[in-house]
């Protein structure tokens, strides 16, 4: 996956960029944790309106020069409001799904459409507005809580302190912003070090429900967090995402429905994946 600790050393711009606006469209463009690059994506098609579903048909990746696929025949359906969970061991290609789907790897064969359109045929603009990504070891830059939160969203369309912090809350950081004398305004120190890892993971999910983003790219949102805390931050972001398509990567079992849509992915190059309607394993 990209690394995103090259960043850091811009992150001295996130205070500046809160007063100047191309300053802030000019670092979100440069930030693909809060938004991601599709570089695979070549067209010039807009999805007009909401993305409804996307459609993955018979998909493989494969990274270029590598000598196999990473997974085949993937196959898969998701809507507004439902939640496609993708599970299966390390390196069995859960992150690689997510990269496709947000157009950062083409397909090595088969397709993903978002409203029946190809995804090549979007423009990497309109699809990069779209998809929020949360990544596995989520950057956050050296500024302050709400520094990192308000990239989330273009310049004149800045979430008040109160969606600020019900944004917080929803993602399990009320408690840490009200114990912080700072609150809102507390730094993060360089890369979040000043956060725990559980906190840095919560605080990239809480930049993410905060964008207007259709797609919401989770990947193992609750891996740094205890059983109570991830199962408080599950229910809550179930809540948050009620108009939007999900694709949680999951290895908890209790972080999966009765009704959401699970691709297992079975293992090392060349596995051959399945779409299940019940969970693999039972929740
Ligand atoms: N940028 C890359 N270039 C080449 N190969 C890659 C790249 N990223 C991942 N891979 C390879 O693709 C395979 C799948 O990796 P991926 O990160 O998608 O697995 P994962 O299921 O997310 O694993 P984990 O549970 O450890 O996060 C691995 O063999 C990995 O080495
Ligand atoms: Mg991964």
């Amino acid at each position: 996956m990209l690394s995103l600790a090259a960043l850091e050393p811009v992150a001295g711009l996130v205070a500046a960029a809160q007063r100047v606006p191309a300053l802030r469209a000019a670092l979100r463009r440069i930030a693909p944790v809060l938004r991601p690059t599709p570089p695979a994506l070549t067209g010039d098609r807009d999805v007009p309106f909401q993305v409804r579903t996307i459609e993955v048909d018979a998909l493989a990746a494969r990274y270029p020069g590598a000598a196999g696929d990473v997974f085949t025949g993937i196959d898969a359906r998701v809507g507004v409001g439902e939640w496609l969970v993708v599970d299966g061991p390390s390196g069995a290609g859960k992150s690689t799904l997510l990269s496709v789907l947000m157009g950062a790897l083409r397909p090595a064969s088969g397709e993903v459409r978002a409203n029946g359109v190809p995804l090549p045929d979007l423009s990497p603009e309109n699809w990069r507005d779209r998809v929020a990504w949360c990544p596995q070891d989520a950057h956050v830059f050296d500024s302050t809580l709400r520094g990192n939160l308000l990239l989330a969203r273009r310049a004149g369309d800045a979430p008040t302190d109160a969606e600020l912090r019900s944004t917080l809350e929803r993602a399990g950081l009320a408690r840490l912003v009200a114990e912080l004398p700072g609150g809102l305004d507390s730094r993060v120190g360089p890369a979040g070090t000043a956060l725990s890892g559980g906190e840095r993971q919560r605080l990239a999910v809480a930049r993410a429900l905060l964008s207007r983003a259709d797609v919401l790219l989770l990947d193992e949102p609750s891996a740094h967090l205890d059983a109570p805390t991830a199962e408080d931050m599950m229910t809550d972001i179930r809540r948050s995402s009620r108009d939007r398509i999900t694709v949680l990567v999951s290895h908890r079992p209790a972080d999966r429905r009765a009704d959401d849509r699970i691709v297992g992915l079975q293992g090392p190059a060349g596995a051959v994946a399945a779409e299940a309607r019940e969970p693999i394993i039972a929740g």
